[in-house]
This record gives structure tokens, C-alpha cells and sequence, in this order.
């Protein structure tokens, strides 16, 4: 067997069983050569073991996932001895189809939902994949980025391939390692791969389990009465059980009927205990809207009155049942670092504006992805709060490691209980969102907002560092918003009739100051990812240093002029726009006088205190938004290229 140099660090993890190397020879090629072709993806995978039809059991499942992956779809079912596999390309309702007409009884099996930016979308290369001789099948979400070193090697020993995939090349390597033990077999497998990886396993000669495998991709395991489950979300399996169980980094968990039973990457068995989801299965259904991403605006103002409940004493806010921080703590911390990506960082940049009112703490906010590469000085005196609907972001994840290593006291924010990042970190805020199923995230950034906000007011209490007055003023306000959010809503068709006026333009400029430039930017990221039309976001003062170039006739700007401190300078930069013939869409406060000669079309919202402003200000923001990618026909919710939880760098 030929020692492979620079592969020792993974046998040194103890990833590699027993004292023999693994049975493949492997010659690696230089890793560049490699990794430039891999591939991109984010799915969905569901399993299940019991006494249904488990067709019916997997497609309510994939349906439920399909925002993670849309573009293929497949199961694999065992029916007695055999493993039956069936596949389509396109949404899962097209998978649905192909099944009726299969009738398949059988009362196991695996499904998955596909998404890829690169690799053909094609039937062959959709899930499950399985080896030549069909002895296992697969579902895989994640990247293998060493595939093409192993199918080179697995090509030498004879092995051929029917897909382009990194997911067969696990299937035809597990199959070859596989010598009747499936947990040992998986820790061997486990050795071989690099990247990422959650992986639901049917071995044909073991008749009674499901096995599952994770690193890096989230795997949800559930346990319901004569009959286990397992998915990437737990949305999936809301219908069939409550009682969840997180499957960590390198284990490995066996599905039966009675059981679940959990190993270490070292072959340890595990006990775990399960966590119960108070989630609704309703709040999984369209419940009468069009689009989930409807019903979603439609309930922000739940989610504010959810995200204040057992959080506010009297007109102040107390965290002390969620966060057991002593006085000594809080009052050791001189930086706050607030790292997220895409929408999350959006609710972070206008949080930031209150913590640096009410707190005296040096506030630093950096998307993740950048923040993860940055030779940044965290340390003990540094709380890092990490902001992630999902709390899977990869991104997120890597520059929480980052900073948990430097000694900061790392906090996450999330909506998902459990998330890999609320297990990781040493504190955790939950929004009060519910799922939330359309890719464009809504009410998630005002629960996000609700609870950072929050988040500062009781900092700035603890050391007092915040007005009894202000505090009460704006608990007061947070408490009232949830009806002004309502009053919005209720516009809804003024702004639909918006959306229809502007819905053929090419181009955006949104523009904001303060607290609403960060809103500009979340308006017009929401607008680009459902409706692919082009929008750029700037700080309204930023305009004449470049962007003034674009405007036109034919480029309508939105600029987000609440009342507030500013005013007066957005309303000179509303000139400047108007100088150049360009279309002004205000989202203005209701009372304004000057604003109806400034603007073409203004979306009102109601009074507020200014801190208070984004609350109000995104929500017409989100139904223009929808509203234009519904005149433009387009998938809202799943737009193209997008999938919800990002879990690849
Ligand atoms: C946009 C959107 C994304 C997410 C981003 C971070 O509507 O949903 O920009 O905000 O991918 O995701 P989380 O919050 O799950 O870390």
C-alpha cells in the first residue's frame, strides 16, 4: 500500500478505523487540478423507516424542503429485497407524477431535492445515486471537493461511472469499502472524504435501517411511534413528530423502526437525548396565500409581539432568563463584533446604530465571509453575536469558530433551536419567527431586528449606559409597532398597484441615510433576488461620489426618507436624483407635507420613534418586491440560483 504524502492529517483525527490504511489505492493529483471542477450544491434530503407508505411520507417531506433545492428531484424505495429508484428532472410536484403511477407500498425509503449552480440538471445526475451494482443508495447534500481523486483511483480499479456527480463516487467507495458492517464501514467512508457532507444511506442487504452520516451539512433525525424520520430541516417532519435530535460533526446514526441509535466518528456509541419543537405544522403551510413569502410579511407583526413576550418587565427589557450573564461579564466587554451574511447582515447594520447609542462599546459589523479572513482583535473583551436565520450558514459558522477561538464570548441569534450555531455557541437568543419557507427572507429580519434590538437595551441598562427615559420610550414603541406594522399591511394593494407601474423597469437605485440606508440595501436585495431585476443600494450621501451617473428617466429611484434627523439632507438628495429626471418612490412617514412635491409615488408609513424606523419602512419594501416579480411572473418563492440555508462556503 502506497503512503500518500499530505494525507496523514485525516488518519491522525482518528477518521480511519482499525489499524489498516483503507483498501484503495489512491494517487493524487495536484489538488488545484482538482478542485476548480467541483460542485456547488445545496439540497434537500429526507428519510424514513416505519409502517407508511413511505412514498407518501418522502414527497410531503421533499415538498416541504423543496425551497432548499429545485431543479430535480428523487427517491429511492425498498420494496422487500429490491431498492427501487425513481428521478425527474424539475420542481418535486414533477417527481409526483412519475409516482403515481409506480404505486410503490413499500414502508422505507430516502428522497432528495437537488439544487446546482454547476453539473448538468438532468435525471441521471439527480438523487439517489447508487453503485454499479445497486448494493447501496444515496442522498447527499454537500460538496465532496476530493471526488475526482477518488473516481480516478476508483476508474483504476475497474469501477465505471454513469454521472457527473461527486454524490456517485460516495456510493461506488462505500460500496467497495463496505464488508458487512455498515458504522464501521461509514468511518472508514468518513476518512476518504473531503468537504461537506450529510448522507442518508440504504444498503440493500440490511433490510431493516437507514443509516446517516454527517460533516458539515445539517441532519435532523426524529423519532415518532414505530417509525423514524431524518431530514436536512425540521419543517419537513413537522407533520409526524415534535421531538427532533441534531446529528453532530462525524456521527453516524442508525434508523430503525423502534430506534435510533447514534456513534461517534470513533465508534463510540452515544446517548443523546431529543429536544421538542413547539413549531406548528401550519406554520409549515401557505395557509390561503399565494406564496409563502406573503403569508411570511403578512406575519411580522406576530413575530414582533412573540419576540417581546417573557423578554420586557413592565417598560424595560430583561434578557437574565436567557442570557446568565453576571454583571461582571457584560461589564468586561469593551468590542461588540455582529458578523451574518446577505438579509441577517442587513438587520445587523441597523442594530448597529442602536448599540452605539446605548452601549459604550466599540461596534464592529462584517459580513461572515469576510469577517471568517480577517485579522481582527477579538478576544475576552469581546462579545461576538452572530446573526443567522438559518444558524447553518457556512460563512456564519466558520467566523463564529474563528472568534470562539480568540476567547470572545460568542452569542447566536437564530430562528432554528438546535442549529449547528446555537449548539456551538456559548449563548443563544431565538427569534419567534416560526419556520420560514420562502428563500427572500421577511419576517426572520424583523425578528431579527426585535430581538438585537432588545439585545441593546438590556446592555445599555446593565451599565447603564441608556436613559430609564429612552428605555421606556422605545420598549413602549416596540410594544405599539405590531399594530403600525398592520396598518401597512393593510396598503397592501396601493402598493401592488406600485409594483404594476415600475414592474418593467431594468433598473434601481435605492437610497437611504442612517438606520434606512442598511433598509435601502435589504429593499433592494429583496427586489434583484425575486424579481432579477437589477438594484443598487447606496447611502444616500454617496450618490454624487459616482452612482449619479446612472440615473435617467428610465431609472426610478427608492429612497427610504422617514422622518427623522436626516431628513432634511435625503431631501436634498432627492433633488439631486429629480435634477436628473429620475422617477422618486418615497417611503415616507405619514404627516409629511414636503414629500408629496418630491416624489412620484410615496409609500406611506406611520409615525415612530426614529430608532424605530426600519421596522416599519422595509415592510412596503417587501410587498414592492413581491409584487413586481409577481407582474414579472417569477418564482417567488424559490428564485432561481437561490437556495435558503447556505451551507457551502
Ligand atoms: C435574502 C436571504 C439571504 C440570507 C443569507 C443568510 O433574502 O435570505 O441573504 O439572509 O443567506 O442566511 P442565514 O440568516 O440563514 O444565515
Amino acid at each position: 500500500m502506497e503512503e500518500v504524502p499530505g494525507k496523514t492529517d485525516r488518519e491522525s483525527h482518528g477518521v480511519i478505523c482499525g489499524t489498516k490504511r483503507p483498501v484503495l489505492l489512491f494517487i493524487f493529483l495536484p489538488a488545484m487540478e482538482r478542485r476548480c471542477v467541483s460542485l456547488l450544491i445545496m439540497c434537500g434530503i429526507v428519510g424514513y423507516i416505519g409502517y407508511r407508505k413511505a412514498a407518501d411520507v418522502l414527497l410531503d417531506g421533499l415538498y416541504r424542503l423543496e425551497y432548499r433545492g429545485y431543479d430535480s428531484a428523487g427517491v429511492a424505495i425498498r420494496d422487500l429485497r429490491e431498492i427501487q429508484i425513481e428521478k425527474e428532472v424539475g420542481k418535486v410536484a414533477e417527481l409526483d407524477n412519475l409516482l403515481k403511477s409506480r404505486n410503490f407500498e413499500g414502508t422505507q425509503g430516502i428522497g432528495h431535492t437537488r439544487w446546482a449552480t454547476h453539473g448538468g440538471v438532468t435525471a441521471v445526475n439527480a438523487h439517489p445515486h447508487c453503485d454499479s451494482q445497486s448494493n447501496v443508495a444515496l442522498v447527499h447534500n454537500g460538496i465532496i471537493e476530493n471526488y475526482l481523486e477518488i473516481k480516478e483511483d476508483l476508474e483504476k480499479e475497474g469501477v465505471t461511472f454513469n454521472t457527473q456527480t461527486d454524490t456517485e463516487v460516495v456510493a461506488q467507495l462505500l460500496a467497495k469499502i463496505y464488508q458487512g458492517d455498515a458504522v464501521s464501514s461509514l468511518i472508514r467512508l468518513s476518512g476518504f472524504l473531503e468537504g461537506s457532507y450529510a448522507l442518508v444511506i440504504l444498503v440493500r442487504e440490511i433490510e431493516d435501517k437507514i443509516y446517516c452520516i454527517r460533516k458539515g451539512s445539517p441532519l435532523v433525525l426524529g423519532k415518532g411511534k414505530k417509525e423514524s424520520f431524518c431530514a436536512s430541516d425540521v419543517p419537513a417532519l413537522l407533520p409526524y413528530t415534535k421531538d427532533f435530535i441534531y446529528l453532530n460533526d462525524g456521527e453516524i446514526a442508525e434508523l430503525s423502526q423502534d430506534n435510533i441509535q447514534i456513534w461517534d466518528s470513533s465508534g463510540q456509541v452515544l446517548t443523546r437525548s431529543s429536544f421538542h419543537v413547539d413549531w406548528d405544522v401550519s406554520m409549515s403551510d401557505k395557509d390561503g396565500y399565494p406564496h409563502f413569502m406573503l403569508k411570511e410579511i403578512n406575519e411580522q407583526s406576530r413575530v414582533i409581539r412573540d419576540s417581546l413576550l417573557e423578554r420586557l418587565q413592565d417598560d424595560s427589557v430583561d434578557l437574565s432568563a436567557e442570557l446568565k450573564w453576571s454583571h461582571e461579564d457584560i461589564h468586561k466587554w469593551k468590542k461588540i463584533h455582529i458578523v451574518a451574511c446577505g438579509t441577517s447582515y442587513y438587520a445587523a447594520l441597523i442594530a448597529e446604530r442602536l448599540f452605539e447609542n446605548v452601549t459604550e462599546c466599540d461596534i464592529r459589523v462584517d459580513v461572515a465571509s469576510e469577517y471568517r479572513y480577517r485579522k481582527l482583535k477579538s478576544g475576552p473583551d469581546t462579545l461576538a453575536i452572530f446573526v443567522s436565520q438559518s444558524g447553518e450558514t457556512a460563512d456564519t459558522l466558520a467566523a463564529e469558530r474563528k472568534a470562539r477561538t480568540s476567547g470572545a464570548c460568542c452569542l447566536a441569534v437564530t430562528n432554528v433551536p438546535n442549529s449547528t450555531l446555537a449548539r456551538e455557541v456559548d449563548h443563544v437568543l431565538l427569534l419567534k419567527a416560526g419556520p420560514e419557507v420562502g428563500v427572500a427572507a421577511t419576517k426572520t429580519f424583523t425578528g431579527q431586528l426585535c430581538v438585537l434590538y432588545l439585545l441593546a437595551l438590556y446592555l445599555g441598562r446593565v451599565c447603564e449606559t441608556l436613559s430609564k427615559n429612552k428605555e421606556n420610550r422605545l420598549v413602549q414603541e416596540l410594544r405599539i409597532l405590531p399594530f403600525k406594522v398592520d396598518s401597512i399591511l393593510e396598503d397592501h394593494l396601493l402598493i401592488r398597484e406600485l409594483a404594476e407601474k415600475y414592474a418593467n423597469a431594468r433598473n434601481f437605485l435605492f437610497l437611504g441615510r442612517g438606520n434606512s440606508f442598511p433598509v435601502a440595501l435589504e429593499g433592494a436585495l429583496k427586489l434583484k433576488e425575486i424579481s432579477y431585476l437589477h438594484a443598487e443600494a447606496y447611502a444616500a450621501g454617496e450618490m454624487k461620489h459616482g452612482p449619479i451617473a446612472l440615473l435617467d428617466p428610465e431609472v426610478p429611484v427608492v429612497v427610504v426618507i422617514p422622518r427623522d434627523e436626516l431628513y432634511d439632507k435625503v431631501l436634498s438628495n432627492i433633488q439631486e436624483a429629480r435634477a436628473r429626471s429620475a422617477p422618486i418612490i418615497a417611503v415616507a412617514t405619514s404627516g409629511d407635507q414636503y414629500i408629496g412635491t418630491n416624489a412620484e409615488d410615496i409609500m406611506w408609513i406611520p409615525v415612530t420613534e426614529q430608532e424605530m424606523n426600519p421596522f416599519l419602512a422595509v415592510i412596503p419594501l417587501q410587498l414592492f418586491a413581491y409584487y413586481v416579480a409577481r407582474y414579472r411572473g417569477c418564482d417567488i418563492d424559490q428564485p432561481r440560483n437561490l437556495a435558503k440555508s447556505v451551507t457551502v462556503e
